[in-house]
């Protein structure tokens, strides 16, 4: 796909890959609508880009209420004519043991991370069937391929982003409209942080600031520029590539995974730091 010149909408655009996303995609010389739930850091970050001469728009979204995406959908066709990439990137992670995780938390995670996905998709897909192109991006995780305790709600919006990725695929082929599923492990971003976007009345800590360096040592892996993973999206989009994955780890992992389900063996974790 050619993106000189295309209008891309971005989810999650303030920080970490969307914010990468976003600025790689103005170097391909595209105009770019920048949404997110953190109004501030977004208007921060989309003055900036204005002010370096970049073709931003910034919308106040949260992916989680469908009628927000919609209108995120109208604000990006009448300000821009035509969207040509979705990038429904916006997520949110929560660990705690899956079986005390309260309904609301999982009303937040699944809303965010794997409705907002839907609502997007919901939202855009005609538009790119009825222009004959276009390109969707939905970031799962390697979270979305394979399992580690504490982190239950966050898997299972995951696995469901990965899910609903392949059949859409499936059901777009020769349609004109290409899908992307990003499934990144560690990125050097803010998602550790992510009760900073909580809703009010889940009463969740303001988090404490979270040492990369730290994650790198207790995880045994290297937490990536999100300009690189951007950069392999892009790729993906060009070349129309489906899978974006982003360490070779994921790959061992899931073909232990994968042994064990068809083995019919109970799942275990592999230690951390397995290449
Ligand atoms: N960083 C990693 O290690 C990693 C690994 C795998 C997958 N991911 C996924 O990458 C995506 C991007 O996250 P990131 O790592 O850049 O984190 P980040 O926290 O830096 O960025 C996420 C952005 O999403 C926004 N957001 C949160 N809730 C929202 C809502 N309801 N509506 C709209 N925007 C909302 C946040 O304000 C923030 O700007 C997420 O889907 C995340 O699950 C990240």
């Amino acid at each position: 796909m050619e993106l000189q010149g295309r209008v891309a909408v971005v989810t999650g655009a303030a920080s970490g890959i969307g914010l990468a996303l976003t600025e790689r995609f103005l170097t391909e010389g595209m105009s770019v609508v920048m949404a997110d739930i953190e109004a501030e850091v977004l208007h921060a970050q989309s003055a900036r880009l204005l002010a370096d001469g970049a073709a931003v728009t910034a919308v106040v979204c949260d992916v989680s209420d469908a009628d927000q995406v919609a209108a995120l959908r109208d604000t990006a066709v009448s300000a821009h004519g035509a969207v040509h990439v979705l990038c429904n990137n916006a997520g949110v992670a929560s660990g705690g043991a899956t079986w005390r995780t309260k309904p609301a938390i999982w009303d937040w995670v699944v809303g965010v991370d794997l409705l907002g996905v839907a609502y997007g998709v919901h939202a855009f897909t005609p538009l790119m069937v009825e222009q004959g192109e276009g390109h969707i991006v939905n970031t799962a995780s390697e979270a979305g391929l394979c399992a580690t305790p504490m982190l239950g709600a966050y898997h299972a919006a995951k696995y469901g982003v990965v899910g609903l990725s392949e059949a859409l695929v499936m059901e777009l082929a020769g349609t004109g409209v290409g899908v992307s599923c990003l499934c990144p492990e560690l990125v050097r971003t803010m998602i550790f942080e992510s009760t900073r976007n909580a809703p009010a009345h889940l009463g969740l800590r303001k988090p404490e600031a979270v040492s990369m360096e730290m994650l790198e040592s207790v995880m045994k892996t290297t937490a990536l520029d999100p300009a690189l993973v951007a950069g392999n999206v892009t790729d993906a989009i060009v070349e129309g590539r489906f899978w974006v994955l982003t360490h070779q780890s994921t790959r061992t992992r899931v073909a232990h995974r994968n042994d064990r389900l068809e083995q019919e063996i109970t799942p275990e974790m592999l230690p951390m730091g397995v290449k």
